[in-house]
């Protein structure tokens, strides 16, 4: 996850291999609900871990649901239709997902059953309607009080016990708005079906009829069997209730699927396709129709149960001319995609996409044309011209997960020019995890770079001069990749020790380094190294690992040997790289190199004090020898002697602290980097 403001995504040319999807959002939260309203244990597979559905899982817990995880599995115990908690202020953050099924719901148990329930969200949710929903439910006797906007959250859902709803006359609700709010009529009522047949009627044209098959296909899995007419006439039979299926499987989320369905289409152009397991042929989500559109456009793709094999088909890709009505959430990704044809795209139908995480027609025709399309938008279209010329865009995302994940496929740009690619910067990259938290790396894991575009920084200095802490400092900052060379040094070191190889056996270091089995820890281990699978975190910070290190660094053997290994670590979205010669030898190409000039007097003391905190006892002045001493070698020695490159920015950062060196440094990357205009 990357949490930080902005990402920097260098070109990329190419794709392939297998990405695991997250489960699938709609799914998720229908069938948590679903669950949370059924008698009985249901154990849930594959769950989407997201925003949206730890809201859910947050407002289930408040009513009294039972929530254990066992595993990869979510064992949810529901309320068997009866309120065990009838007061409660539920939190929905922007997941329309819980806010309008959850609303009707309680208002339904709390007419029948008495309560009080207040339902609200971020800011943006309280802009998201909600007021066809209202309109359906007064009518049945439910109290709501809208407690903001009338016609938008927040809302406050009330009634007394024994309360009765009036079910005789078809219930009416408008479809032309958002689909969620009959999904909403059709899970609450059946908690209200048991003494009578409840009928619900759409007014206007039905939008997103795939997102209701979804609801219909879950309701059947929990005990509901929903008679249709059309798409106009929703009969719940007398007698309906809701009953656990005992465990149920969440697939893949489709609409996720659609990147990496276009991912293959635009980059999967060498021998392997890009392969998207979790969702298939077999799939009951609506999205899963993005895979016509997407072949319309030029890509080829295979498909089975629970798996898609997507390559590049015709290149350049086709503009197409289509209504979307049916996926307006993959559809986002077809706009993108337009970039890569050689013709304009249309897409019509798309009016919901106004009210979604941010007026969506509004947000893709401002960021495509930050990319350098032309866009014509009107209420419910959007028109798409290829970029004549590529611009390096600062993206913004609007705190919408799809905006965010559509605009990284704009990073491929150097397919279709053939020429060299502009970088894209995604700001707010983390908005992603309202559906699929993993995304940017799950795109790194499979998509090529040249390693020639991926940015470099290096940090370079002497002993103790703090470039360890910069350095993963600046890495984090802009999510960079961290290259920590003295730890090979000091690993090889390591090595040579355990293995009783002396250290003026040159060829036998090498030959250790060659083939060291050195691993760096990621995520809840980053931090952490493992030397031949033991953990050696500790060990190599000892001042007797770094004496080692220095002298085994003093071999052009070894550090030959050690060359290819540094070189990997160059990879998309950047790279990070501290220790001696990073800026001279190994990447002496690097965007920006820095170098660390703190005096010998500064550096011991640094080195004294962190030796102290750690409970260490040393004399300042053995400090200050040891490190002169190393200094000399590492500046004296014939290979790659610690001397700043040519190009280098000096840092004197005796007197600044961490955080001004931190700041000095990403403003001499910012001030690199080709992104023109903040954001706009
Ligand atoms: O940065 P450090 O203290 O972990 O480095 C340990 C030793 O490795 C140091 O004496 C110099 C050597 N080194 C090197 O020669 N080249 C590098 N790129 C990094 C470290």
């Amino acid at each position: 996850m990357y949490d930080i403001p902005f990402l920097d995504l260098p070109p990329m040319n190419g794709a392939s291999g297998t990405v695991r999807l997250p489960g699938s959002k709609s799914i998720s939260n229908r069938v948590l609900l679903l669950a949370g309203l059924a008698q009985g244990t249901t154990d849930v597979h594959d769950l989407l871990d997201s925003d949206d559905t730890r809201v859910m899982l947050a407002a289930l817990g408040a009513l009294g649901c039972g929530l254990q995880r066992q595993g990869r599995v979510l064992q949810v115990t529901g309320l068997g239709g009866r309120l065990s908690v009838h007061e409660a202020r539920l939190f929905l953050g922007n997941a329309g997902t819980a806010m309008r099924p959850l609303a009707a719901a309680l208002a339904v148990l709390a007419t029948l059953q008495g309560g009080r329930f207040e339902l609200s969200g971020v800011p943006r949710m309280h802009e998201r309607p909600i007021g066809d929903l209202v309109q359906a439910l007064r009518p049945l006797g439910c109290a709501i009080d809208e407690l903001g906007n009338p016609g938008y959250p927040p809302l406050r859902l009330s009634g007394q016990p024994g309360g009765r709803l009036t079910l005789d006359a078809p219930i009416r609700v408008r479809g032309d708005v958002s689909s969620q709010f009959l999904t909403a009529l059709l899970m609450a009522l059946p908690l209200a079906s048991g003494g009578q047949p409840v009928v619900v009627e759409v007014d206007g044209e039905l939008v997103s009829k795939p997102y209701i098959d979804i609801t219909l296909n879950l309701l059947a899995r929990f005990g509901i069997a929903v008679q249709r007419e059309g798409w106009a006439r929703f009969t719940i039979p007398q007698g309906s209730h809701y009953r656990t299926p005992g465990s149920i499987h969440v697939e893949g989320d489709a609409s996720s699927a659609s990147y990496f369905i276009a991912l293959g289409a635009i980059a999967a152009h060498g021998g392997a396709p890009v392969r998207i397991e979790g969702v298939g042929s077999d799939s009951i989500q609506g999205d899963i129709a993005f895979v016509e559109a997407a072949r319309a456009m030029g890509a080829q793709v295979k498909s089975g149960p629970g798996w898609l094999e997507v390559h590049r088909g015709r290149w350049p890709l086709a503009g197409i001319d289509r209504d979307c009505n049916a996926i307006p959430d993959a559809a986002m990704t077809l706009a993108v995609m337009a970039l890569y044809a050689d013709s304009p795209t249309r897409l019509t139908g798309i009016a919901s996409w106004r009210v979604k995480e941010t007026d969506r027609i509004a947000a893709m025709a401002s960021e495509l044309r930050k990319v350098g399309a032309g866009v014509v938008e009107g209420a419910d279209f959007i028109e798409v011209t290829p970029p004549v010329r590529w611009q390096p865009a600062v993206i913004r995302t609007y705190d919408d997960h799809r905006m965010a994940m559509c605009l990284s496929l704009a990073a491929f740009n150097g397919l279709a020019t053939g020429a060299a690619g502009q970088p894209v910067r995604i700001l707010e990259p983390q908005c992603v995890a309202k559906t699929f938290p993993e995304y940017f790396e799950t795109l790194f894991g499979v998509a090529s770079t040249d390693p020639a575009d991926v940015p470099v920084i290096t940090i370079d200095g002497p002993t103790a001069s703090g470039k360890g802490t910069l350095a993963a400092s600046v890495a984090a900052a802009l999510g960079f990749e961290l290259l920590d060379s003295g730890a090979l040094y000091r690993a090889t070191g390591l090595a040579a020790q355990a293995d009783g190889v002396p250290l003026d056996d040159e060829a036998g270091v090498a030959r250790l380094a060659q083939w060291l089995d050195l691993r760096f820890g990621h995520g809840p281990d980053s931090g952490r190294t493992w030397l031949r699978g033991r953990e050696i975190t500790d060990e190599l910070r000892l001042e007797s690992t770094g004496l080692l290190a220095s002298r085994v660094a003093a071999m052009p053997a070894v550090r030959a040997a050690l060359h290819g290994l540094q070189l990997a670590f160059r990879q998309a979205p950047g790279l990070v790289a501290d220790g001696r010669d990073m800026g001279t030898v190994v990447f002496p190409e690097a965007a920006l190199k820095v170098f660390l000039t703190a005096g010998p007097a500064q550096r011991a003391e640094r080195r004294h004090k962190q030796l102290i905190e750690k409970g260490f006892q040393a004399s300042i002045a053995d400090l200050r020898a040891d490190l002169e001493a190393r200094d000399e070698r590492d500046r004296s020695r014939s290979v790659a002697p610690c001397k700043p490159a040519a190009d280098a920015l000096l840092l004197d950062n005796s007197e600044l602290g961490i955080e001004d060196s931190v700041q000095q440094v990403l403003g001499w990357w910012q001030a690199r980097r080709p992104f023109s205009a903040p954001s706009s």
